[in-house]
Protein backbone atom coordinates (compact mmCIF):
# COMPACT_ATOMS: atom_id res chain seq x y z
CA UNK A 1 0.00 0.00 0.00
CA UNK A 2 1.40 3.50 -0.98
CA UNK A 3 1.28 6.15 1.98
CA UNK A 4 1.82 8.69 -0.34
CA UNK A 5 -2.19 10.46 -0.74
CA UNK A 6 -3.23 10.77 -4.29
CA UNK A 7 -1.54 13.09 -6.65
CA UNK A 8 -3.13 16.41 -6.10
CA UNK A 9 -4.14 15.80 -2.67
CA UNK A 10 -3.00 16.32 0.59
CA UNK A 11 -3.63 15.52 4.47
CA UNK A 12 -3.75 18.74 6.64
CA UNK A 13 -2.04 18.75 9.96
CA UNK A 14 -1.59 20.71 12.86
CA UNK A 15 -1.21 24.51 11.98
CA UNK A 16 -2.00 24.37 8.41
CA UNK A 17 -5.11 22.56 9.43
CA UNK A 18 -6.23 24.98 11.96
CA UNK A 19 -5.60 27.45 9.64
CA UNK A 20 -8.11 26.12 7.31
CA UNK A 21 -10.52 25.72 10.17
CA UNK A 22 -10.04 28.85 11.38
CA UNK A 23 -10.50 31.24 8.13
CA UNK A 24 -13.30 29.22 7.10
CA UNK A 25 -15.02 30.32 11.00
CA UNK A 26 -14.19 33.76 10.32
CA UNK A 27 -15.48 33.59 6.61
CA UNK A 28 -19.03 31.64 8.42
CA UNK A 29 -19.29 34.65 10.76
CA UNK A 30 -18.45 37.14 8.55
CA UNK A 31 -21.24 36.07 5.94
CA UNK A 32 -23.93 35.44 8.88
CA UNK A 33 -23.24 39.23 9.74
CA UNK A 34 -24.73 39.88 5.89
CA UNK A 35 -27.72 37.56 6.34
CA UNK A 36 -26.32 34.20 4.96
CA UNK A 37 -26.95 30.91 6.53
CA UNK A 38 -25.27 27.96 6.38
CA UNK A 39 -26.67 25.13 4.30
CA UNK A 40 -24.03 21.86 3.69
CA UNK A 41 -24.89 19.99 0.50
CA UNK A 42 -23.32 16.16 -0.18
CA UNK A 43 -20.20 15.70 -1.34
CA UNK A 44 -21.14 13.80 -4.78
CA UNK A 45 -24.60 14.37 -6.61
CA UNK A 46 -25.57 13.14 -9.96
CA UNK A 47 -23.71 13.90 -12.65
CA UNK A 48 -26.60 15.83 -14.22
CA UNK A 49 -26.89 19.07 -11.14
CA UNK A 50 -23.36 20.07 -12.53
CA UNK A 51 -23.59 18.83 -16.38
CA UNK A 52 -25.60 21.27 -17.71
CA UNK A 53 -25.36 23.98 -15.45
CA UNK A 54 -22.07 24.70 -15.51
CA UNK A 55 -21.71 24.21 -19.12
CA UNK A 56 -20.79 21.59 -20.81
CA UNK A 57 -18.23 23.23 -23.20
CA UNK A 58 -16.45 24.66 -19.88
CA UNK A 59 -13.04 22.96 -18.85
CA UNK A 60 -14.99 21.78 -15.50
CA UNK A 61 -17.60 19.48 -17.27
CA UNK A 62 -15.29 18.85 -20.19
CA UNK A 63 -12.58 17.65 -18.55
CA UNK A 64 -11.95 18.00 -14.87
CA UNK A 65 -14.98 16.44 -13.38
CA UNK A 66 -14.94 13.55 -11.12
CA UNK A 67 -17.10 11.19 -12.35
CA UNK A 68 -18.40 7.53 -11.86
CA UNK A 69 -21.17 5.00 -11.76
CA UNK A 70 -22.05 3.79 -8.32
CA UNK A 71 -22.67 0.32 -7.41
CA UNK A 72 -26.40 1.00 -8.51
CA UNK A 73 -25.29 2.37 -12.42
CA UNK A 74 -26.10 6.01 -10.97
CA UNK A 75 -23.82 8.64 -13.17
CA UNK A 76 -22.37 10.26 -9.60
CA UNK A 77 -19.72 13.28 -9.72
CA UNK A 78 -17.73 14.44 -6.85
CA UNK A 79 -18.61 17.68 -6.72
CA UNK A 80 -16.35 20.46 -8.53
CA UNK A 81 -18.18 23.65 -7.11
CA UNK A 82 -20.74 24.67 -4.88
CA UNK A 83 -23.56 26.67 -6.46
CA UNK A 84 -24.93 24.05 -8.65
CA UNK A 85 -25.18 21.62 -5.45
CA UNK A 86 -27.01 24.97 -3.52
CA UNK A 87 -29.17 25.37 -6.33
CA UNK A 88 -30.37 22.12 -6.31
CA UNK A 89 -30.85 21.98 -2.57
CA UNK A 90 -32.63 25.25 -2.63
CA UNK A 91 -35.42 23.66 -5.63
CA UNK A 92 -35.27 20.42 -3.32
CA UNK A 93 -36.50 22.24 -0.46
CA UNK A 94 -39.18 24.28 -2.25
CA UNK A 95 -37.35 27.72 -1.16
CA UNK A 96 -38.63 29.61 -4.74
CA UNK A 97 -41.70 31.40 -3.21
CA UNK A 98 -39.73 32.56 0.11
CA UNK A 99 -36.66 35.00 -1.68
CA UNK A 100 -34.53 36.00 -0.80
CA UNK A 101 -32.56 33.03 0.17
CA UNK A 102 -29.03 33.52 1.30
CA UNK A 103 -26.66 30.40 1.88
CA UNK A 104 -23.18 29.72 3.10
CA UNK A 105 -21.01 26.55 2.91
CA UNK A 106 -17.51 25.11 2.84
CA UNK A 107 -15.80 21.78 2.45
CA UNK A 108 -13.96 20.16 -0.29
CA UNK A 109 -14.35 20.14 -4.03
CA UNK A 110 -12.77 18.07 -6.76
CA UNK A 111 -11.63 18.80 -10.00
CA UNK A 112 -9.10 16.94 -12.18
CA UNK A 113 -6.33 19.83 -12.78
CA UNK A 114 -2.84 19.66 -13.14
CA UNK A 115 -1.42 19.69 -9.65
CA UNK A 116 0.69 22.84 -9.10
CA UNK A 117 1.29 25.64 -6.14
CA UNK A 118 -2.02 26.55 -4.91
CA UNK A 119 -4.06 23.93 -7.42
CA UNK A 120 -5.02 20.81 -5.46
CA UNK A 121 -7.60 17.88 -7.21
CA UNK A 122 -9.28 18.37 -3.61
CA UNK A 123 -9.10 21.91 -2.80
CA UNK A 124 -11.49 23.76 0.06
CA UNK A 125 -13.38 26.38 -0.58
CA UNK A 126 -15.95 28.63 1.20
CA UNK A 127 -18.63 30.57 -0.64
CA UNK A 128 -22.08 32.13 -0.71
CA UNK A 129 -24.73 31.99 -2.84
CA UNK A 130 -27.74 34.56 -2.79
CA UNK A 131 -30.80 33.66 -4.61
CA UNK A 132 -34.30 36.31 -5.12
CA UNK A 133 -32.47 39.80 -6.29
CA UNK A 134 -31.88 41.10 -9.72
CA UNK A 135 -30.87 44.11 -8.01
CA UNK A 136 -27.17 46.00 -8.36
CA UNK A 137 -26.65 46.92 -5.22
CA UNK A 138 -26.67 43.25 -3.93
CA UNK A 139 -24.29 42.38 -6.46
CA UNK A 140 -22.04 45.35 -4.49
CA UNK A 141 -23.24 43.92 -1.29
CA UNK A 142 -21.97 40.72 -2.08
CA UNK A 143 -18.37 41.65 -3.44
CA UNK A 144 -18.31 44.04 -0.39
CA UNK A 145 -18.66 41.00 1.89
CA UNK A 146 -15.78 39.40 0.18
CA UNK A 147 -13.68 42.17 -0.09
CA UNK A 148 -14.07 43.24 3.63
CA UNK A 149 -13.33 39.45 4.23
CA UNK A 150 -10.13 39.49 2.71
CA UNK A 151 -9.14 42.70 4.36
CA UNK A 152 -9.78 40.74 7.86
CA UNK A 153 -7.83 38.26 6.70
CA UNK A 154 -4.98 40.45 5.77
CA UNK A 155 -4.97 39.33 2.11
CA UNK A 156 -3.58 41.55 -0.35
CA UNK A 157 -5.63 41.55 -3.85
CA UNK A 158 -6.66 43.49 -6.76
CA UNK A 159 -10.49 43.08 -7.89
CA UNK A 160 -10.97 42.32 -11.37
CA UNK A 161 -14.48 43.48 -12.83
CA UNK A 162 -16.81 42.88 -16.08
CA UNK A 163 -19.95 42.41 -17.05
CA UNK A 164 -21.28 39.68 -19.01
CA UNK A 165 -24.55 41.38 -20.18
CA UNK A 166 -27.28 39.09 -20.57
CA UNK A 167 -28.07 36.63 -22.50
CA UNK A 168 -29.31 38.51 -25.64
CA UNK A 169 -26.04 40.74 -25.58
CA UNK A 170 -23.86 37.81 -25.33
CA UNK A 171 -25.30 36.23 -28.64
CA UNK A 172 -24.67 39.21 -30.81
CA UNK A 173 -21.46 38.75 -29.14
CA UNK A 174 -20.31 35.93 -29.55
CA UNK A 175 -21.11 36.65 -33.06
CA UNK A 176 -18.74 39.31 -33.45
CA UNK A 177 -16.30 37.27 -31.55
CA UNK A 178 -16.63 34.39 -34.03
CA UNK A 179 -16.06 37.07 -37.33
CA UNK A 180 -13.17 38.88 -35.42
CA UNK A 181 -11.35 35.38 -34.36
CA UNK A 182 -11.73 33.64 -37.87
CA UNK A 183 -9.29 34.94 -40.11
CA UNK A 184 -6.74 34.11 -37.34
CA UNK A 185 -8.12 30.44 -36.68
CA UNK A 186 -4.87 28.70 -37.55
CA UNK A 187 -2.59 31.23 -35.18
CA UNK A 188 -5.17 30.46 -32.32
CA UNK A 189 -3.94 27.62 -29.38
CA UNK A 190 -5.19 24.30 -29.91
CA UNK A 191 -7.62 24.78 -27.21
CA UNK A 192 -8.93 28.45 -28.59
CA UNK A 193 -9.47 26.79 -31.77
CA UNK A 194 -11.98 24.11 -30.22
CA UNK A 195 -13.43 27.09 -28.42
CA UNK A 196 -14.06 29.09 -31.30
CA UNK A 197 -17.65 27.73 -32.58
CA UNK A 198 -18.39 26.51 -29.02
CA UNK A 199 -17.26 28.97 -26.42
CA UNK A 200 -15.30 32.02 -28.19
CA UNK A 201 -15.94 34.24 -25.27
CA UNK A 202 -13.59 31.96 -23.54
CA UNK A 203 -10.88 32.95 -25.69
CA UNK A 204 -10.94 35.94 -24.45
CA UNK A 205 -8.93 34.66 -21.10
CA UNK A 206 -7.04 32.34 -22.63
CA UNK A 207 -3.06 32.09 -20.65
CA UNK A 208 -1.63 31.52 -24.15
CA UNK A 209 0.36 34.31 -25.10
CA UNK A 210 -0.59 33.79 -28.97
CA UNK A 211 -4.12 34.40 -28.38
CA UNK A 212 -3.70 37.15 -25.88
CA UNK A 213 -1.92 39.15 -28.44
CA UNK A 214 -4.88 38.15 -31.13
CA UNK A 215 -7.61 38.97 -28.63
CA UNK A 216 -5.95 42.57 -27.98
CA UNK A 217 -7.65 43.89 -30.68
CA UNK A 218 -10.86 42.04 -30.40
CA UNK A 219 -14.40 43.60 -30.46
CA UNK A 220 -15.85 44.85 -27.07
CA UNK A 221 -19.54 43.69 -25.80
CA UNK A 222 -22.43 46.29 -27.28
CA UNK A 223 -24.56 46.05 -24.08
CA UNK A 224 -27.83 46.91 -24.25
CA UNK A 225 -29.33 49.92 -22.33
CA UNK A 226 -30.76 47.74 -19.52
CA UNK A 227 -27.17 45.83 -19.12
CA UNK A 228 -25.39 49.12 -19.31
CA UNK A 229 -27.54 50.82 -16.60
CA UNK A 230 -26.54 47.36 -14.48
CA UNK A 231 -23.40 47.63 -14.73
CA UNK A 232 -22.90 50.96 -13.98
CA UNK A 233 -24.95 51.26 -10.80
CA UNK A 234 -22.31 48.38 -9.63
CA UNK A 235 -19.14 50.47 -11.01
CA UNK A 236 -20.46 53.58 -9.05
CA UNK A 237 -21.73 51.98 -5.81
CA UNK A 238 -18.48 49.98 -5.44
CA UNK A 239 -17.00 53.66 -5.92
CA UNK A 240 -19.26 55.05 -3.59
CA UNK A 241 -17.92 51.56 -1.17
CA UNK A 242 -14.33 52.95 -2.11
CA UNK A 243 -13.44 49.50 -3.29
CA UNK A 244 -11.53 49.73 -5.89
CA UNK A 245 -11.67 48.28 -8.73
CA UNK A 246 -9.71 47.29 -12.62
CA UNK A 247 -12.35 46.90 -15.10
CA UNK A 248 -11.03 43.88 -17.17
CA UNK A 249 -13.40 43.42 -20.47
CA UNK A 250 -11.18 40.09 -20.75
CA UNK A 251 -12.68 38.84 -17.94
CA UNK A 252 -15.17 35.59 -18.56
CA UNK A 253 -14.83 33.65 -15.66
CA UNK A 254 -14.32 29.54 -15.95
CA UNK A 255 -18.28 28.34 -15.98
CA UNK A 256 -20.65 29.18 -18.22
CA UNK A 257 -23.94 30.03 -15.90
CA UNK A 258 -22.52 33.76 -14.97
CA UNK A 259 -24.90 36.89 -16.97
CA UNK A 260 -23.79 40.40 -16.05
CA UNK A 261 -21.64 41.20 -12.68
CA UNK A 262 -18.53 38.43 -12.67
CA UNK A 263 -15.32 39.45 -10.55
CA UNK A 264 -12.21 38.23 -9.27
CA UNK A 265 -10.05 39.42 -6.71
CA UNK A 266 -5.99 37.90 -7.41
CA UNK A 267 -3.15 38.27 -5.39
CA UNK A 268 0.29 38.63 -7.18
CA UNK A 269 1.78 36.50 -4.44
CA UNK A 270 0.09 33.39 -5.83
CA UNK A 271 2.27 32.42 -9.04
CA UNK A 272 0.07 31.00 -11.50
CA UNK A 273 -3.01 30.39 -9.32
CA UNK A 274 -3.44 34.02 -8.37
CA UNK A 275 -7.38 33.64 -8.13
CA UNK A 276 -8.17 33.64 -4.19
CA UNK A 277 -12.26 34.52 -4.47
CA UNK A 278 -13.99 34.51 -8.28
CA UNK A 279 -17.82 35.04 -8.12
CA UNK A 280 -20.69 36.66 -10.09
CA UNK A 281 -24.04 36.73 -11.24
CA UNK A 282 -26.07 33.85 -12.72
CA UNK A 283 -29.65 34.81 -13.68
CA UNK A 284 -30.83 31.89 -15.85
CA UNK A 285 -28.96 28.72 -13.37
CA UNK A 286 -32.09 28.08 -11.49
CA UNK A 287 -34.42 28.04 -14.50
CA UNK A 288 -31.96 25.76 -16.34
CA UNK A 289 -31.87 23.25 -13.52
CA UNK A 290 -35.85 23.18 -13.60
CA UNK A 291 -37.36 26.02 -11.46
CA UNK A 292 -39.02 28.99 -12.23
CA UNK A 293 -36.52 32.45 -12.61
CA UNK A 294 -34.74 33.11 -9.92
CA UNK A 295 -32.04 35.57 -10.33
CA UNK A 296 -28.87 34.92 -7.99
CA UNK A 297 -25.29 36.11 -7.31
CA UNK A 298 -22.30 34.60 -5.24
CA UNK A 299 -18.55 33.58 -5.08
CA UNK A 300 -16.25 31.29 -3.96
CA UNK A 301 -12.98 31.51 -1.90
CA UNK A 302 -10.11 28.84 -2.21
CA UNK A 303 -9.16 28.27 1.49
CA UNK A 304 -5.78 26.40 0.34
CA UNK A 305 -4.82 29.95 -1.70
CA UNK A 306 -6.47 32.32 1.16
CA UNK A 307 -4.29 30.20 3.58
CA UNK A 308 -1.37 30.74 1.83
CA UNK A 309 -1.67 34.08 1.72
CA UNK A 310 -3.57 35.30 5.01
CA UNK A 311 -2.45 37.02 8.26
CA UNK A 312 0.11 33.96 9.75
CA UNK A 313 -0.90 34.30 13.13
CA UNK A 314 -4.00 32.50 12.01
CA UNK A 315 -3.59 28.49 12.84
CA UNK A 316 -1.48 29.22 15.69
CA UNK A 317 -3.22 28.25 19.16
CA UNK A 318 -4.03 31.29 21.30
CA UNK A 319 -3.99 29.09 24.50
CA UNK A 320 -0.82 28.83 26.52
CA UNK A 321 0.04 25.10 27.46
CA UNK A 322 0.08 23.89 31.00
CA UNK A 323 2.26 20.75 30.80
CA UNK A 324 1.33 18.04 33.79
CA UNK A 325 4.12 15.52 34.18
CA UNK A 326 4.11 12.55 36.68
CA UNK A 327 7.57 11.19 37.88
CA UNK A 328 6.41 7.77 37.75
CA UNK A 329 3.22 5.45 37.43
CA UNK A 330 2.01 6.02 41.08
CA UNK A 331 1.82 9.79 40.29
CA UNK A 332 -0.52 9.30 36.87
CA UNK A 333 -3.78 9.48 38.67
CA UNK A 334 -2.95 11.99 40.97
CA UNK A 335 -1.95 13.89 37.32
CA UNK A 336 -4.90 12.49 35.68
CA UNK A 337 -7.36 14.45 38.01
CA UNK A 338 -5.66 17.49 38.25
CA UNK A 339 -6.05 17.87 34.25
CA UNK A 340 -9.17 17.95 34.48
CA UNK A 341 -9.50 20.30 37.35
CA UNK A 342 -7.45 22.97 35.31
CA UNK A 343 -9.41 21.83 32.00
CA UNK A 344 -12.36 22.84 33.73
CA UNK A 345 -11.14 26.46 34.12
CA UNK A 346 -10.74 26.28 30.51
CA UNK A 347 -6.96 25.83 30.27
CA UNK A 348 -5.14 24.31 27.39
CA UNK A 349 -3.31 21.24 29.45
CA UNK A 350 -1.08 18.47 27.95
CA UNK A 351 -1.08 14.98 30.02
CA UNK A 352 2.62 14.03 29.75
CA UNK A 353 2.96 10.45 30.10
CA UNK A 354 4.88 9.32 27.37
CA UNK A 355 8.07 7.46 27.59
CA UNK A 356 9.45 6.01 31.07
CA UNK A 357 11.40 8.65 32.14
CA UNK A 358 10.91 12.37 33.56
CA UNK A 359 13.74 13.60 30.93
CA UNK A 360 12.13 12.36 28.47
CA UNK A 361 8.42 13.95 28.86
CA UNK A 362 10.20 16.88 30.22
CA UNK A 363 11.64 17.41 26.36
CA UNK A 364 7.94 16.73 25.32
CA UNK A 365 6.85 19.62 27.80
CA UNK A 366 9.11 21.99 25.78
CA UNK A 367 8.27 20.30 22.21
CA UNK A 368 4.41 21.76 22.97
CA UNK A 369 6.31 25.11 24.14
CA UNK A 370 4.41 25.03 27.53
CA UNK A 371 4.84 27.50 29.14
CA UNK A 372 3.99 25.95 32.82
CA UNK A 373 5.16 22.67 33.44
CA UNK A 374 3.76 20.84 36.66
CA UNK A 375 5.40 18.07 38.33
CA UNK A 376 4.14 15.58 40.06
CA UNK A 377 6.93 13.72 42.43
CA UNK A 378 6.56 11.38 45.06
CA UNK A 379 8.33 13.35 47.96
CA UNK A 380 5.98 16.54 47.63
CA UNK A 381 2.67 14.80 46.69
CA UNK A 382 2.78 13.02 50.22
CA UNK A 383 2.92 17.11 51.32
CA UNK A 384 0.10 17.58 49.53
CA UNK A 385 2.70 19.99 47.00
CA UNK A 386 4.01 19.97 43.49
CA UNK A 387 6.38 21.02 41.87
CA UNK A 388 5.90 24.10 39.56
CA UNK A 389 8.13 25.26 36.56
CA UNK A 390 7.97 28.69 34.64
CA UNK A 391 9.11 28.61 30.69
CA UNK A 392 7.91 31.77 30.05
CA UNK A 393 9.20 35.54 29.04
CA UNK A 394 8.26 37.31 32.24
CA UNK A 395 11.05 37.80 34.05
CA UNK A 396 9.20 38.63 37.57
CA UNK A 397 8.12 35.10 37.39
CA UNK A 398 10.20 32.23 39.65
CA UNK A 399 11.34 29.89 37.63
CA UNK A 400 11.15 26.94 39.80
CA UNK A 401 8.52 26.64 42.99
CA UNK A 402 7.09 24.16 45.30
CA UNK A 403 3.37 25.04 46.09
CA UNK A 404 0.41 23.42 47.20
CA UNK A 405 -2.39 22.32 44.59
CA UNK A 406 -4.55 25.40 46.08
CA UNK A 407 -2.38 27.90 44.98
CA UNK A 408 -1.63 26.85 41.80
CA UNK A 409 -4.50 28.29 39.67
CA UNK A 410 -3.43 31.91 41.47
CA UNK A 411 -0.55 31.56 40.53
CA UNK A 412 -0.71 30.27 36.37
CA UNK A 413 -3.39 32.60 35.63
P1 LIG B 1 -14.21 29.18 -9.33
O1 LIG B 1 -13.57 30.42 -9.86
O2 LIG B 1 -14.16 27.98 -10.17
O3 LIG B 1 -15.68 29.57 -8.97
O4 LIG B 1 -13.54 28.83 -7.93
C1 LIG B 1 -13.50 29.77 -6.88
C2 LIG B 1 -12.17 29.71 -6.18
O5 LIG B 1 -11.86 28.37 -5.77
C3 LIG B 1 -10.99 30.10 -7.04
O6 LIG B 1 -10.84 31.50 -7.11
C4 LIG B 1 -9.83 29.45 -6.31
O7 LIG B 1 -9.41 30.25 -5.22
C5 LIG B 1 -10.46 28.17 -5.78
N1 LIG B 1 -10.11 27.02 -6.63
C6 LIG B 1 -10.70 26.64 -7.78
N2 LIG B 1 -10.09 25.53 -8.27
C7 LIG B 1 -9.10 25.22 -7.41
C8 LIG B 1 -8.11 24.17 -7.34
N3 LIG B 1 -8.05 23.22 -8.26
N4 LIG B 1 -7.24 24.18 -6.29
C9 LIG B 1 -7.31 25.14 -5.35
N5 LIG B 1 -8.21 26.13 -5.35
C10 LIG B 1 -9.10 26.17 -6.36
C11 LIG B 1 -16.60 28.70 -8.48
O8 LIG B 1 -16.34 27.61 -8.02
C12 LIG B 1 -18.00 29.28 -8.43
N6 LIG B 1 -18.90 28.26 -7.91
C13 LIG B 1 -18.02 30.55 -7.58
C14 LIG B 1 -19.39 31.15 -7.51
C15 LIG B 1 -20.25 31.06 -6.49
N7 LIG B 1 -19.97 31.85 -8.47
C16 LIG B 1 -21.18 32.21 -8.07
N8 LIG B 1 -21.36 31.71 -6.88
Amino acid sequence: MSKQPIRGTRDLMGIEHLRHLELAEIARKSALDYGYHSIETPIFESTSVFQKSLGDTSDVVGKEMYTFLDRGGESITLRPEGTAAVVRAFLHAGLTQTLPQKFFYSGPMFRYERPQKGRYRQFYQIGVECLGYDDPYIDVECIALAHNLLKTLGIETTLYLNTLGDASDRIIYRDSLINFLTPYVHELSQESQVRLLQNPLRILDSKNAQDQKICESAPQMILSKASHAFFETVCKNLQALQISFEHDTKLVRGLDYYAHTAFEFKSTSLGAQDTVLGGGRYNDLVAQMGGPHVPGIGWAMGIDRAALLADHTYGHSKKLCIAVVPVGEEQKQEALLLTQTLRKENLYVELITAYNDLGKRLKTAHRLKAEWVIILGEDELKENKIQLKYFGENTDIQKMQIITKDELLNIIR
